[in-house]
């Protein structure tokens, strides 16, 4: 089956063309840059962007073929950005007469890794993070998750974002505090870990806080590095430890990380070791099926319609949504 993905959740415009489970092409158009001045996404920018770039991105995504179907990110999100991705989706499914699917995002986040390739081992722990989630799902089927943690505050992509602000690298700045924080000392500066007893919940907001306080006690005198290797020290062990308790209540057969954070080599090492530790299978996906993209929906998408899903056409965007 051939399936046309669209993301237009946030701010990037991404369409991909999925064959059988086999990713032909994950076309992403970045508005970072756009957004960088003003240190976060703007949602009346995104939206007239996103109206700029889809339809080039969806021709480059499909190099002149027709799809089976349409599987389509409708939640959740920022709403005008949504739209005008379903609003694309709908139009060619339309045009097409072909099936459509609307995605919820963090569906397609969970299901990245998993391709004509690499085959998931039910149940697995899925740890999401990204710019706007840091969630650990049960997952025991296609379509059957269970959240177990997630942040009462900020997410673990602000997290980064924010202590990069702090340091002077632009937005969104996660690669770039990754990148400094490799000559580091991640023992210089001691960093608080929020809510580190419970099991359950994650909070980074203590964590902007102190990192805002050091920047500004040590002033000029900052070591950057040490400061970023710190940071970048304390978001993992949270975000570990939480799994790590999970493994402990929960008996699985494989651990999972995706979402943008999911990038930081140190995340992926440290994940890699739990699961090895308690012989795992680990599924994380490359590096560009981290960071939203159209693929990872297409995947998803794939999933619902094999089993004869789909919906009409008067399925909604939605700003929120629980899985
Ligand atoms: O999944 P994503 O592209 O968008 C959302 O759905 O939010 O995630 C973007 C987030 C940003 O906060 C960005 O700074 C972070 O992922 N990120 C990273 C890295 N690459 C991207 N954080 C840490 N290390 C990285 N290498
Ligand atoms: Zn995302």
């Amino acid at each position: 089956m051939k399936i046309l993905g669209i993301e237009t959740s946030c701010d990037e415009t991404s369409a991909a063309f999925v064959e059988d489970g086999v990713i032909r092409t994950n076309v992403v158009a970045s508005q970072a840059e756009q957004h960088a001045e003003w240190g976060g996404v703007v949602p009346e920018v995104a939206a007239r962007m996103h109206v700029e770039a889809i339809s080039g991105v969806i021709e480059a995504a499909r190099q002149g073929e027709i799809p089976d179907a349409i599987a389509v990110t409708n939640r959740p999100g920022l709403v005008g950005a949504l739209s005008v991705g379903v609003s694309a989706a709908k139009a060619l499914a339309y045009a097409w007469n072909r099936p459509i699917v609307g995605v919820h995002h963090i569906e397609g986040h969970i299901l990245s890794p998993f391709d004509s390739v690499v085959e998931p081992v039910f149940p697995f722990l899925s740890l999401v993070v990204s710019g706007g989630h840091t969630e650990l799902f049960l997952v025991r089927d296609f379509g059957r998750y269970e959240l177990i943690a997630e942040t009462i505050d900020d997410a673990a992509g602000e997290a980064f974002d924010k202590g990069a602000r702090l340091l002077g690298l632009g937005y969104p700045g996660g690669r770039a505090l990754e990148d400094l924080a490799q000559s580091g000392n991640p023992k210089r500066y001691t960093l608080p870990q929020g809510l580190r007893h419970d099991a359950h919940r994650w909070s980074f907001s203590g964590l902007k806080t102190a990192m805002k306080r050091l920047v500004e006690v040590e002033g000029e005198k900052i070591n950057r590095e040490d400061a970023a290797s710190s940071l970048q020290r304390a978001i993992v062990s949270a975000l570990v430890a939480k799994v790590d308790a999970a493994l402990n209540e929960h008996v699985v057969a494989g651990l999972s990380l995706v979402g943008g954070v999911a990038a930081n080599k140190a995340l992926r090492s440290a994940v890699e070791q739990l699961a090895r530790r308690d012989g795992l299978q680990c599924f994380i996906p490359p590096f560009d099926r981290c960071t939203d993209n159209a693929a990872m929906i297409a995947l998803a998408g794939a999933i619902r319609l094999e089993r004869g899903e789909h919906d009409g056409f008067g399925f909604e965007t939605l700003a929120t949504s629980e899985l």
